[in-house]
């Protein structure tokens, strides 16, 4: 496992969260060979920052993600990247449609992955700041799920074991 794309619809509020959480978490780690970017199922806001209130819980939380842009997903993500997480479940829907032929294994509901729940990280977007503190909350409990299970995976894939679970 050496690259993850996270998908929101807008890619301005939860996949930012999601990218920037993920990255802070490994850092913390000492993991740095991880490529990861987030992506928009929509394009409507493609070259825009982050939504100001995402940007506000990651600095709340240290995280900065005032250096991501937004952007739409493309074909050419799903040969780039090995894991796709969405957000929610109309998220992993709208990627498997997209999904060039075989690539559809590599689309994930994102908590699900991460926390074996079968769960949606809603969408804050309509909402107030409560919304960005809990989709944080959730966030940065499945980013530390996630760094667990690249390490095992490494751990096993450097014991010579068979492949890792992701
Ligand atoms: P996100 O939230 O998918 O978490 O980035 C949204 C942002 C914008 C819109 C919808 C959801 N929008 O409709 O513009």
């Amino acid at each position: 496992m050496t690259s993850i794309l996270f998908v929101c619809l807008g890619n301005i509020c939860r996949s930012p969260l999601a990218e920037g959480v993920f990255r802070t978490v490994l850092s913390e780690r000492g993991i740095a060979d991880i490529e990861m970017d987030s992506a928009g199922t929509g394009g409507w806001h493609a070259g825009e920052l982050p939504d100001p209130r995402s940007i506000a819980i990651g600095a709340k939380h240290s995280v900065n993600i005032t250096d991501q842009r937004a952007r739409k997903v493309m074909a050419e993500d799903f040969a780039r990247f090995d894991l796709i997480l969405g957000m929610d479940r109309s998220n992993v829907r709208d990627l498997l449609a997209l999904a060039p032929k075989n690539t559809g294994g590599r689309v994930q509901l994102y908590l699900d992955y991460t926390t074996g729940r079968q769960k949606d990280v809603p969408d804050p977007y309509y909402g107030g700041g409560d919304g960005f503190a809990d989709v944080y909350r959730m966030i940065r409990d499945a980013s530390e799920k996630l760094a667990d299970k690249l390490t095992t995976g490494r751990i096993s894939a450097a014991s010579g074991q068979a492949s890792s679970t992701m």
